[in-house]
């Protein structure tokens, strides 16, 4: 089995701890920043079952403690312990993935490729999953790039 698909078994598992309303809109979001994820990697040459791993954890502290205090800084520890048990990637795999957790939140800053894009697919799916909804401010200008970028 590839790694991603090892990674979304315990994804899944994890997720059905949660309530089934929480539950469903955590895998809509998950699942949605991964197939992002997998448009950005390949639009900008990056590593796409990486990206799309990372996208599957990039939001679980949040969902397992119910808090987004700080969420990407310790989602990031999380992630690092996830993928340390299951034994799925290099280590520096697992630092590029970690990374880019630990940054996803700051959207107004601008760090290494690899974790814009998964910030940028963070901003995808918060912005296209209700087209009905306002963008927020602080995603304002990379919705924007965005577009551009695919020609929107
Ligand atoms: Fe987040
Ligand atoms: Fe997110």
């Amino acid at each position: 089995m590839g790694k991603l698909k090892e990674l979304r078994k315990y994804v899944d598992q994890e997720l059905m701890g949660l309530d089934e309303e929480k539950r469903i809109s955590a895998a809509a979001h998950l699942y949605g920043v991964s197939l992002a994820a997998a448009l950005i990697a390949e639009k900008r040459d990056l590593d796409s079952e990486l990206l799309c791993m990372a996208a599957m954890l990039h939001d679980l502290h949040a969902y397992r403690s119910g808090s987004y205090d700080d969420h990407a800084h310790l989602g990031a520890e999380l992630a690092r312990e996830i993928l340390g048990k299951l034994n799925l990637t290099t280590p520096e795999e697992t630092e590029k993935i970690c990374s880019a957790i630990y940054h996803h939140d700051d959207k107004l800053v601008t760090d290494a490729p690899f974790d814009e894009a998964l910030k940028d697919a963070d901003v995808i799916d918060h912005c296209f999953k209700d087209p009905s909804k306002e963008v927020k401010e602080k995603e304002r200008s990379r919705y924007q790039a965005l577009k551009t970028e695919f020609g929107l």
